[in-house]
C-alpha cells in the first residue's frame, strides 16, 4: 500500500514565554483534527516539542497535498483562536500570513513529508526539535548514514553496503528549491565541505542506494529568507524510516549522544547543544537550551503503532546531563565570540539598528 506521512509543525502560542504550549491549545488542535479527519486522513498523532505543537499525519493524497496542508493549517488557526483566548505568549507565531494558499510550506510551519510503499513492517521515526534551525540534523544524519563510527550497518549489513545518496539544498538560495545530490561513501568529504556551513546548507533527502528507497525528508525552512526579519526561529522536523536497508532505529538515535552545538539558542541568536528530551518536554534555561524530541512508531495500512519515546530512557539521562554541563560552560562566556551567532544571522533587528548608530561616532 502506497502512503504519504506529512509532519507539520508550528508554534501557536506558548504559557510563560516561549516555553510549553497549554493543554488546552493541543486539546484544540486534536479535536479540530478529529473533526475533520476522516474526509482526508488515515490517522494522525499530536505531539509537543518545547513550545512547538507537531502534527504526524498518514494518508493517499502524496507529498505538497494542499488539502492535507490546509487541514493543518485550519488546526493551527483553531489553536491560535484558542490561545489568543487562554491570552498565551506568541498567540499565532508561526502563522506569517494571514490566509492559507494551496501549500503550508514557505507560510511559516515547518514540513517533512514522504510517499512511498509500505514495507511488510514500516518503522519509523519522527524527529522534532525547538530553539535550532533545519541545520540541526545535519551532523546527526551524516554520522547516522555515512559513518560506521555510529552506523555500524554500513560494515555489517550487506543492504546498506553501497552506501546512501544526500540531498542538500542551499536554504540561502529562495527563488526556488537549489539542491546538490551526491552520494555517500566516495563524496564524503565533498558532504563535509557542505554541511560544515548548517545556515546554508542543510540536507533535505537521503535516499538507499541499494533500493532507491527514500529514508529521510527533513524540512528545510528559514523563516527569516523568506520573511526578511526575526520571526521565530525555524524550529525542524523530520522523518526517518529505519531498519532493512535503512540504519537501525539505534544507529540513526547515536549520534544526538554529542550534544552536539547548534544555532538557536536564547532569541534564536546564541549557539547551545543541542539536548535529547521526553514527548511534551518544555523549555527553560536560558530559553533552552536547543531540544530534540524522537517518536518512535510503525505504520501498517496507514494506522499508527502507539509511540516510543526514544529518548525516554536511562542512558539519556547520562547524556542530558553532559549536555546541561555543555550548555553551561558555553554560557559562561555570554556574549563573547563562539556563544553568540555571527552578525549576518542575529536575528532580533536591536543590534542592526545599534550598530548602525554605533558607526556614525567612529572617529578616524
Ligand atoms: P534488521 O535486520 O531488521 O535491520 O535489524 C538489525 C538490528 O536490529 C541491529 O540493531
Ligand atoms: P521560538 O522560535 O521557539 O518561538 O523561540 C524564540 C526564542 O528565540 C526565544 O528565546
Ligand atoms: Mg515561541
Ligand atoms: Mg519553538
Amino acid at each position: 500500500m502506497k502512503i504519504t506521512l506529512s509532519l507539520i509543525k508550528a508554534d501557536i502560542g506558548s504559557i510563560g514565554g516561549h516555553l510549553r504550549p497549554s493543554k488546552a491549545l493541543l486539546d484544540t488542535v486534536g479535536e479540530y483534527i478529529e473533526g475533520e479527519k476522516d474526509k482526508l486522513v488515515i490517522d494522525y498523532r499530536i505531539g509537543s516539542t518545547g513550545d512547538d505543537i507537531a502534527i504526524l499525519f498518514s494518508h493517499q493524497k502524496g507529498t505538497g497535498n494542499s488539502e492535507i496542508h490546509k487541514l493543518a493549517w485550519d488546526a493551527f488557526m483553531a489553536g491560535t483562536a484558542k490561545a489568543k483566548e487562554e491570552g498565551l505568549y506568541g498567540a499565532g507565531q508561526d502563522l506569517l500570513k494571514n490566509a492559507f494558499s494551496g501549500n503550508i510550506k514557505g507560510l511559516g510551519p515547518a514540513v517533512a513529508e514522504m510517499e512511498f510503499e509500505e514495507r511488510e513492517n514500516e518503522p519509523f521515526i519522527c524527529f522534532c526539535a525547538d530553539k535550532t534551525d533545519p541545520g540541526a540534523f545535519n551532523l546527526p544524519l551524516y554520522l547516522g548514514f555515512a559513518d560506521p563510527m555510529h552506523c555500524s550497518g554500513l560494515i555489517l549489513s550487506p543492504k546498506m553496503s553501497k552506501g546512501f545518496k544526500f540531498e542538500i539544498m542551499d536554504v540561502e538560495y529562495t527563488k526556488n528549491d537549489r539542491f546538490i545530490e551526491l552520494n555517500a561513501p566516495e563524496d564524503l568529504y565533498d558532504i563535509a565541505a557542505l554541511l560544515r556551513d548548517n545556515e546554508r546548507f542543510v540536507i533535505s533527502k537521503i535516499y538507499s542506494r541499494e533500493n532507491g528507497e527514500q529514508a529521510v525528508a527533513a524540512s528545510t525552512t528559514r523563516l527569516h529568507n523568506i520573511a526578511g526579519t526575526y520571526t521565530g526561529k525555524d524550529d525542524p522536523v523530520m522523518l526517518v524510516r529505519v531498519q532493512g536497508s535503512f540504519p537501525a532505529a539505534g544507529e540513526v538515535l547515536s549520534p544526538y549522544s554529542i550534544g552536539h552545538y547548534v544555532a538557536g539558542f536564547m532569541r534564536g541568536s546564541h549557539n547551545g547543544p543541542l539536548m535529547p528530551v521526553k514527548a511534551g518536554c518544555g523549555t527553560s534555561f536560558f530559553d533552552g537550551p536547543p531540544i530534540v524530541t524522537a517518536a518512535g512508531y510503525c505504520v501498517h495500512n496507514g494506522k499508527f503503532t502507539e509511540a516510543v519515546d526514544c529518548f525516554d530512557h536511562p542512558y539519556w539521562d547520562h547524556v542530558r546531563r553532559k549536555v546541561a554541563r555543555k550548555a553551561t560552560e558555553l554560557r559562561e562566556q555570554g556574549f563573547s565570540g563562539a556563544a553568540m551567532l555571527p552578525y549576518s544571522e542575529l536575528e532580533y533587528g536591536g543590534i542592526v539598528d545599534k550598530m548602525k548608530r554605533l558607526e556614525s561616532k567612529f572617529k578616524s
